[in-house]
């Protein structure tokens, strides 16, 4: 059974890593989720709970990991998948940032890493988004999408997230690469 972490952070996207992770759990992966505070503000820590069946890890203290979450986490997982993606994430992770539990867990894993960035076109565009993208490619990052279509700020345009059935797909295939 692969051992994954999945990072939800803060974009509104958010609601559909519950989709994510409740494929990837009916499919017999171990699953455990870490938020961001703004993640949090999107959907509840306890529906992540619910569906991975175990404790949502969102503080970089959590007195349940000795260690720190990020060394016990980053030693449990075979892989790690960032569904979404804000474009906050991207920079802290583009230049090793590490001031919160999700970015910390990015610098101190040392398995593949795959990446679902969902933002609205304008953001995507962005230079230094894309300029943070680039650097991650070049790091050795995985990404998936983002697609164009129906974004939640009411226009269309490149940047909504992967569909969890594609980033499922696309787990499966770096974890049989492995
Ligand atoms: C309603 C709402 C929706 C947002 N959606 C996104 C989004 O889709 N993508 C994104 O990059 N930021 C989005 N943001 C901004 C992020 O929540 C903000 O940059 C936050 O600091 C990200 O923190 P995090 O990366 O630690 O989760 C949204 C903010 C609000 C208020």
């Amino acid at each position: 059974m692969a051992k994954v972490v999945v990072v939800v952070s803060g974009g509104i996207a958010a609601y559909k890593a519950a989709a994510l992770v409740s494929l990837l759990v009916k499919n017999h992966w171990d699953v455990r989720v870490v938020m961001t505070a703004a993640a949090q503000q999107m959907v509840g820590p306890a529906t992540f709970a619910a569906l991975s069946a175990k404790p949502v890890v969102c503080d970089t203290f959590d007195p349940a990991f000795p260690l720190g979450p990020h060394i016990e986490l980053a030693r449990w997982a075979d892989i790690m998948v960032v569904a979404p993606a804000t474009a906050n994430w991207l920079a802290k992770a583009a230049h090793g940032m590490a001031d919160d539990l999700a970015s910390l867990l990015y610098v101190a894993f040392a398995g593949p890493t795959l990446v679902a960035p969902a933002m609205n076109s304008e953001m995507w565009q962005h230079v230094s988004v894309q300029r943070n993208v680039g650097q991650l490619q070049a790091d050795g990052v995985h990404f998936v999408g983002p697609e164009s279509g129906w974004q939640a700020c009411r226009t269309s345009g490149e940047g909504r997230m992967s569909e969890p059935t594609e980033i499922f797909a696309r787990l499966q295939i770096l974890s049989i690469a492995q």
